[in-house]
């Protein structure tokens, strides 16, 4: 074979090679080293964590108008939602039913994976395509009009790095491998496997006031399709602005401090 040619073939496997790279947070995954004290941590967690059940059965029992029209039973869109409830946000009262609100068009990764001095970038992910798409008409705040868009958990604003999404799909066979892997292991697999799953996390996630400022907003609304207006009103929103005045957990604040 003349040298052109091999060039030619170790350029097109290098090519090859790097358009097979694993998402970033599966790179961290098999990366992650846990101590064993957060091995320790996971196991306690896990003893607690109650298994999610997918309901075959729920659909005979409803009235038609609230039967899935889908016949896939999933229980969620993300790969987090293996585990987690579509609204897995529990613990803070004060907050909680805000985060699962966003958890609608707010994907799991970019609240929970900022991993520090990566430039992450910020899509709309359709989740059933795995594809990026157009952010217009996404958004409800500051219009009278419902969305164009329907608000329906399968498109959210999610990290991707060079147009790749960084957390795999629940389709995507790592994360199908992972699922079977938990379903199928005891207690100390699965708190090695908990540890490792959650180490490259935050377990904080941000704050409401990351997000709704106009300074530097973790979400960039403008470059996600919404426009300046709209933006704006996400930004200066009153209710995120109104949280980032508690002091400490137990604080409370009545709605009139509001106006104030
Ligand atoms: C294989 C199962 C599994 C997957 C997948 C999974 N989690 Fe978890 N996660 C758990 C368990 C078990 C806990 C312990 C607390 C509980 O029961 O909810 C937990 C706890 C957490 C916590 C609380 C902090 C902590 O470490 O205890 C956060 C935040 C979290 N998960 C976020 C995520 C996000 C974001 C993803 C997706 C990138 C994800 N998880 C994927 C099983 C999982
Ligand atoms: C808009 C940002 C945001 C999104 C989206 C988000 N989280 Fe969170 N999450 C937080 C914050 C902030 C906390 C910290 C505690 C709090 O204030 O409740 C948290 C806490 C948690 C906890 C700790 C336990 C608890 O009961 O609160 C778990 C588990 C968790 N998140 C999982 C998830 C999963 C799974 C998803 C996706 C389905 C998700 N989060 C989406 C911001 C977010
Ligand atoms: C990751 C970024 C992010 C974080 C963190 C975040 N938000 Fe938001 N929030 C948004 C975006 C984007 C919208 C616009 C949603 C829309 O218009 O459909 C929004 C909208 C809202 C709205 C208006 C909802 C509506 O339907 O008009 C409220 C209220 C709100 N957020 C409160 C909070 C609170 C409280 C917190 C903290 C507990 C918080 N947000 C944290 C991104 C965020």
């Amino acid at each position: 074979m003349s040298i052109k040619r091999w060039i030619g073939f170790v350029v097109l496997g290098l090519a090859w090679g790097a358009a097979q790279a694993q998402p970033d947070y599966i790179q961290a995954v098999e990366q992650a080293r846990p101590d064993p004290e957060t091995l320790a941590k996971a196991r306690e967690k896990v003893k607690k964590h109650k298994a999610l059940k997918i309901r075959d059965d729920i659909d005979a029992k409803l009235p038609h108008f609230h039967r899935r029209t889908e016949k896939k039973v999933t229980q969620g869109e993300t790969f987090c939602q293996i585990c987690h409830l579509p609204l897995p946000h529990q613990k803070s009262v004060r907050t909680r039913a805000f985060l699962n609100m966003h958890s609608r068009f707010v994907a799991c990764a970019t609240c929970h994976y900022r991993p520090q001095g990566k430039a992450l970038d910020y899509l709309w992910l359709d989740y059933r395509s795995g594809r990026a798409v157009a952010g217009e008409g996404r958004l409800r705040t500051g219009t009278d009009t419902p969305a164009s868009q329907p608000l329906d958990g399968w498109v959210k604003i999610a990290p991707f790095v060079e147009n790749e999404p960084v957390v795999p799909l629940p389709q995507d066979p790592w994360a199908e491998a992972t699922a079977r892997r938990w379903r199928e292991s005891g207690l100390e697999q699965r708190a090695e496997l908990q540890a490792r799953l959650h180490l490259p996390l935050e377990e904080q996630g941000p704050k409401c006031s990351d997000c709704h400022q106009e300074e530097r907003p973790l979400l960039d609304l403008e470059r996600l399709g919404v426009s300046r207006e709209q933006a704006r009103l996400v930004y200066r929103h009153m209710i995120p602005q109104f949280f980032g005045r508690y002091r400490d957990q137990d604080q409370k604040i009545r709605i009139i401090d509001i106006t104030q």
